[in-house]
């Protein structure tokens, strides 16, 4: 099976792979597969713009976990969504040495549940499993995600609401 690990930046995807590495499971990091699709380097946000589509159609069916911001983008057997309330997002970016842009960007994305609107846009309900990090630590996090990867656990999204954020984040 391959499940992905998607959230927008700072959400806690790599904190979870790094567990689920540690505890025998394979996990692969889709930042070090997109080398070949960046189309240029965009200097006011420091980040690469990608071609997702050519990416994502190049991409090999892979067993295990796939984690990074385009994981939704494959057609993973499961899906997993880390969600994080963009004012504690925020806190999470600010020592990445992001712009104040950057981390606008992201905290807002997040307030507007940009990732979930993606995601429910190309997987069934039943692939698809959300989880709150704010205040439950990475240990909780892989514990979750295995109990969906194993199928212990059904699906579950949609109980979140960050739009109060807006305000604080536009
Ligand atoms: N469940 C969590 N609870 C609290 N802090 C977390 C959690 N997961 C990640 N973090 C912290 O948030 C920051 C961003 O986490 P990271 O795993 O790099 O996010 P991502 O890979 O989604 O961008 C890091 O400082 C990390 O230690
Ligand atoms: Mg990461």
């Amino acid at each position: 099976m391959m499940i992905g690990i998607t959230g927008t930046p700072g959400c806690g995807k790599t904190a979870a792979a790094k567990l689920l590495q540690k505890l025998g499971h394979p996990v692969l990091d889709l930042k070090t597969t997109v080398g070949p699709f960046v189309l240029e380097h965009d200097d006011a946000s420091g980040s690469d713009v990608v071609d997702v589509d050519a990416w994502a159609e190049a991409f090999p069916y892979t067993e295990g976990f796939v984690e990074g911001t385009f994981a939704h983008y494959l057609p993973c057997d499961k899906i997993v969504i880390l969600r994080c309330r963009p004012d504690v997002l925020r806190e999470r970016l600010a020592p990445r040495g992001y712009s104040e842009e950057k981390i606008r960007e992201n905290a807002e994305a997040e307030a507007l549940d940009v990732i979930l609107i993606e995601t429910v846009d190309s997987f069934a309900s039943e692939q698809i499993y959300e989880i709150d990090t704010t205040s439950t630590d990475s240990e909780s996090v892989v514990r979750s995600i295995l109990s969906f990867a194993k199928g212990e656990s059904p699906a579950s999204f949609g109980s979140l609401d960050w739009s109060e954020y807006i305000t604080d984040v536009i």
